[in-house]
């Protein structure tokens, strides 16, 4: 079986590269002994290269971007491309997350453009989804045997930042759904995730991972999730 996957998303966090390298530094040391959980650190692209250089030769962690462009290099003012992304030492990246949806107007065929591109560059994808429809609108055009690295997110917008976690037992409706639709592909769930809530939706609503927010800024509670996990 796969390991449990946990992602920590810093979101536009920290404002310093000083408390970047001291947050990185924690969750590096706090999971030195867990060996059953593939734990991915998504900080802002301005730290990325960075944090990846100083945990060069450490296997016990790996690192994701929040976003990429399309292209992998061109006049693309402000782009990162996911052939800069491999060079840095990424290995995922998340891809339609609700907030660049929202904020940078992001499409679905936007999207679907940068899952191809990412797929292509040899990143595995994260694709965040709230509704069903986004599956088909995001993947479209790509063949099953492409998706092999793709992993689903389920983060209901109403669980995001808000400390109001999706019912355990609704979560597992959604996780059903998107198992019959993508069979092999692992599925997380995102949104209010925390240190008491962590394990039901592995335990009892069987998703294979989680993606977190704000818990994941703060190690003490971070590393709490990822020891309740790794007991499964
Ligand atoms: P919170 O854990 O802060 O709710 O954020 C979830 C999220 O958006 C992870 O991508």
């Amino acid at each position: 079986m796969n390991k449990l996957l946990i992602i920590g998303n810093w979101k536009c966090n920290p404002t310093t590269l000083a408390k970047a390298k001291q947050l990185f530094n924690s969750v590096k040391k706090g999971i030195k002994k867990i060996k059953n959980i593939e734990v991915v650190i998504c900080p802002p692209f301005v730290y990325l290269s960075v944090l990846a250089a100083s945990a060069k030769g450490y296997g016990g962690l790996r690192f994701g971007s929040q976003d990429c462009f399309w292209e992998d290099k061109g006049s693309f003012t402000g782009e990162i491309s996911p052939a800069m992304l491999k060079d840095t030492g990424c290995e995922y990246v998340i891809i339609g997350h609700s907030e660049r949806r929202k904020y940078q107007k992001e499409t679905d065929e936007m999207i679907n453009n940068k899952i191809k591109a990412a797929l292509k560059a040899g990143l595995k994808v994260i694709l965040c989804i709230e509704k069903i429809i986004q599956i088909k609108k995001d993947l479209k055009n790509i063949k099953k045997e492409q998706l092999k690295n793709l992993i689903i997110a389920y983060e209901p917008i109403f669980a995001i930042g808000t400390g109001k976690p999706c019912a355990v037992e609704k979560a597992k409706k959604m996780r059903n759904v998107i198992g019959n639709i993508l069979k092999i592909n692992p599925v997380l769930y995102g949104g209010s995730v925390n240190s008491q809530n962590a394990n039901d939706y592995i335990e009892k609503a069987g998703f294979q991972g989680l993606l977190i927010g704000s818990a994941s800024l703060n190690p003490k509670e971070f590393l709490a999730i990822v020891k309740n996990i790794s007991k499964n």
